[in-house]
This record gives C-alpha cells, structure tokens and sequence, in this order.
C-alpha cells in the first residue's frame, strides 16, 4: 500500500475532533494555526474558542484595538504573533475585501504568514497540494526516512519539504496534512512513540534500524543564557503604581511590566540606579525598599532562565503614580508578573 493510503486509513479511525476541522474558513483556519505555533493542541484549544467568539470576523479582529488582542493572546508568548495577527486582519480587510487570497505564494506575503501557515491554509482552504512541515512532521518523517541532515537547517527543510510534497495526496492535501501533523503528535511521539502498534513499522527506517531516539537530527546551537530582572513595585497609600510598556524586541514585546533593571548577577540591596528610575514617576520621599521574596523566583522560558526579585517600593503619601492598583489586571503582562500580582495584591488589600 502506498504512503498516502495507510496515513489516511489511520486518520479515519485516529483523527482529533478540533473545531477548525468543521470549517474551510480561511480565516478561522489561519486563526487556529497561528495560535498553534510553538503550542500544544491542547493549550492552543482554549485561546482559539475565545478569539473566536471575542472577534468571529477578520473584520472584528482588524477593528479590535491591539491592547485587547494581547490580553487575550497573554500566556501564549511570542507577542510579535498577536501583533502580526492583527497587521494581516487589518490587511486583509483594507487591501483585499476581507477575502484571503488562495495561492500558497500571495498567502506567504502576509505578516506571520510563513511556509507552513501558507501551506496550511492553502491545502485545507483551497485545496492545493503543499504539505505542512512542522515539529511533527519533522520527527514522523527523519525517522520514517532516517534523514541526516539537521531539521534546524535551510537544507534540511528544503529536503523533507521535497520529499514530503512527493508522498502528498493530490484529492484531500488538507486532511493529509492535518493527519500528517495528527500523526507526529498521537503515534510518532518525542519520547514515547508507539513503534510496537504502529502501521509503518515495517517501513520506518529509524524502527528497523534500533535508531527512533536518534531523530530528528537537530544542531544543536541555542545556548540557554541566564539573565537578572529586578522589578521595582512602586506604590503608595493611595493605591496607585507604576508599570511600563516593554519596547526591547523579544517574546514580552509590546506587553507592560513593573519598571525593571537588569544586571549581571543578583542583587541584594538596592542600587543608585533604582532611585534613579524611581525619581522619573516622583521626587517624593521613599518610605522604604526591599526585597518581596527571600530567595529570587527562578522563571524558565525556552531560551533563557530568569532570575527575578521583585522590589516593595513605599513612597511618601504625597506622591502621584499613573496607574491605580485597581487596574494592572487589565494591562497585558507576562505570566510570571500576573502570578505575582495576583499574590502581592491579595496580601495586600
Ligand atoms: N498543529 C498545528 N496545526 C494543526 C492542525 N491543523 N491539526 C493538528 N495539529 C496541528
């Protein structure tokens, strides 16, 4: 039997049931597989019914005012996604009639729209036969193939995108690709894949030769950096802060946070530097300044281990901050000031 036809009798009896997979609606579509780059199906899920109903249009996401997207976005990271999101509704609906475009080429000229989006919505929307290469199909396919060449390389993209494109099936290329995706994430998994039950065991270069550990073959070059964040909580009696819009390109771009200072290593006691940024919001006397927690909170991201204390600033009662306390849930944070937030300012009312 060929490639395509064992994939698709798998998928008959194994596909999820997702709730992009009753619609064509390239807009919902293209939604469902922005929201899940970089995330799990069943983290992904929940953002993707409320976008949905906040914003059930392009023409509802174009309209909507930024800040509102990233709150709903918050805790998905990558923020420059939600930002492209809204550039491409906003496109979409001023440069081409609210309709998206069916080639695979226009589609790739979008913000956010890159080769795996594209063929995404190409394929399910429009039919067209180009296949999607992502974390799964990666795996499902450098083992199936035993392919050397790294997945984190122009080369090795260009390789599996060819020879996937090859076993494609012509009628249905959205299905085949959302059982290619379905199968790299439920049967070919990263840790436990399930070799002994599966229908192309008796194909798959990596399970004949004692090898599925070994791929995908990846270079290995992200080097985890360890960085120092002090936040300064600054307050006063009258239940008024401060946070600041983050401007530093990154996964936190555009979100707000308490004003922060980063440094080489911890800090235990509070430097000029702090009364520097402090006097930018008041010249008013600082009542105190410490540190919130004994021992820094350890915060993991992808590529970097945080290190953060956040600082009780007390000012004098004289003194007026911009935000009233009363307010920060509705700012777009980071996760890990969300956490704190919700602790800190239950402890302290
Ligand atoms: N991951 C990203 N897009 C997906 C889809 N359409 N189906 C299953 N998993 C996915």
């Amino acid at each position: 039997m060929i490639f395509s036809q064992i994939l698709m009798d798998w998928y008959k009896i194994n596909s999820r049931d997702l709730p992009w997979r009753a619609t064509k609606d390239p807009y919902k579509i293209w939604l469902s597989e922005i929201i899940l780059q970089q995330t799990r199906v069943e983290q992904g899920l929940p953002y993707y019914l409320k976008f949905i109903k906040a914003f059930p249009t392009v023409y509802d996401l174009a309209k909507s005012k930024e800040e509102n997207i990233f709150k709903l976005w918050q805790g998905l990271g990558y923020y420059s996604r939600a930002q492209n999101l809204h550039l491409t509704a906003k496109d979409i609906v001023k440069n081409h009639n609210g309709v998206f475009p069916k080639s695979h080429q226009e589609l790739k000229t979008f913000k956010g729209i890159g080769d795996y989006t594209a063929s995404a919505i190409a394929s399910i929307c429009f039919d067209i036969p180009e296949v999607v290469i992502d974390g799964n199909v990666f795996r499902f396919l450098g083992r199936f193939f035993g392919i050397e060449t790294p997945i984190n390389s122009r080369k090795g993209f260009n390789l599996f995108k060819i020879k996937a494109n090859k076993l494609i099936k012509k009628q249905s290329p959205g299905d085949f690709n959302q059982a290619l995706m379905d199968f790299g994430s439920i049967q070919c998994k990263p840790k436990t894949p399930i070799c002994l039950e599966c229908v192309f065991s008796t194909k798959c270069y990596a399970f004949k030769n004692k090898k599925v550990n070994f791929y995908p073959v990846k270079i290995n070059n992200v080097k985890i950096k360890t960085r120092y964040f002090n936040y300064l909580v600054i307050h006063n009696s009258q239940n008024q802060t401060v946070l600041e819009q983050i401007n530093q390109k990154g996964i936190w771009h555009k979100l707000y946070q308490f004003p922060m200072i980063e440094y080489n290593k911890i800090i235990d006691k509070p430097t000029d530097e702090f009364q520097n940024i402090i006097s930018k919001y008041s010249k008013e006397i600082v009542l105190k300044i410490k540190p919130i927690f004994k021992k820094p909170i350890l915060h993991k991201l992808s590529h970097q281990k945080l290190i953060i204390q956040f600082w009780e600033v007390v000012l004098s009662k004289k003194s007026i901050l911009p935000i009233e306390e009363e307010k920060v849930f509705s700012f777009p944070v980071p996760v890990v000031i969300e956490k704190f937030m919700t602790q800190f300012y239950k402890t302290l009312n």
